[in-house]
């Protein structure tokens, strides 16, 4: 979807730990609306019309979810910000975890289950080079469900699952933190550390890959990823395959029968 041109309505402004918050009221997505917008600015809506998921789903985006976008600046050799739709998940994983769900773990590449529901997902736009949009979609008080049946025992929301969920304000304070504290690793060329807390909190092992362009699946063991962000997957065989993640279409867990 094309980014929206023209922005209609006043924002709200506020400055957020070297960030600036512009907030909505309702736009049809906040990653759209932030493309025109500069680096470490972030915007946020009470509603999105047309929320958009990875691989072009729609995200139901209804009152009481945090729906937010952030703009980060991505210098240099693009390659460099390869990990950041990884970071980013960590991100989210951290802030979450901190409030007081310590199980809360990723679906590669960057979802946020608890259990086996979904309780954030992440989409990473690059409209242009020199920048990055992050949107992260945080199930605060909605229910999806409601409005997509097949989402029921899919989804989950931080009020059915803490006996006090926080602030919206308190939480895109805690998530733009997490965000620049991501940023500064990727950018200082940290991408073992990354990996190593991402290897520790993948919630599936055993996983059907399906690859890009139509070259079949491999079923085996999810080892982690590389520092590279390659998937390593031991297959049926006792291969280790790696995956660069242009190369994947699709990661499925499989639980046993
Ligand atoms: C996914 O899991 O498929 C990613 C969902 C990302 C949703 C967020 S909500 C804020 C931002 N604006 C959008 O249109 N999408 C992202």
């Amino acid at each position: 979807m094309p980014p929206e041109s023209v922005i209609t309505q006043e924002p709200d402004l506020r400055a957020v730990d070297g960030w600036m918050l512009h907030e909505f009221a309702e736009v049809t997505s906040t990653n759209s609306l932030a493309a025109h917008l500069p680096p470490w600015t972030a915007v946020r809506a009470g509603v999105q019309t047309a929320g958009r998921g990875r691989t072009n789903r729609q995200w139901i985006s209804d009152e009481e979810g945090l729906w937010l976008s952030a703009v980060v600046p991505t210098p240099g050799d693009i390659a460099a910000w390869s990990l950041l739709p990884l970071a980013a998940g960590w991100a989210v994983l951290s802030v979450v975890r901190g409030l007081g769900l310590p199980d809360a773990r990723l679906r590669w590449p960057n979802d946020i289950l608890v259990g086996r529901r979904k309780l954030a997902g992440i989409l990473v736009d690059r409209f242009s080079p020199e920048v990055a949009v992050v949107g992260i979609g945080l199930n605060v008080a909605n229910h999806p469900e409601e409005t997509d049946p097949e989402l029921t025992g899919e989804v989950t929301c931080l009020a059915d699952l803490l006996p006090h969920p926080p602030l919206f304000h308190a939480l895109i304070v805690q998530l733009l933190a997490a965000l620049t504290g991501e940023h500064h690793r990727l950018e200082s060329g940290n991408a073992g550390g990354l990996c190593r807390d991402l290897n520790g909190a993948w919630c599936h092992r055993q996983v059907q890959v399906t690859l890009a362009g139509g070259r079949g699946a491999i079923n085996g063991h999810l080892d982690g990823i590389d520092p590279s962000g390659a998937l390593l997957v031991r297959d049926a065989a006792g291969e280790m395959r790696v995956l660069p993640a242009h190369r994947v279409e699709r990661l499925r867990e499989v639980f046993p029968i």
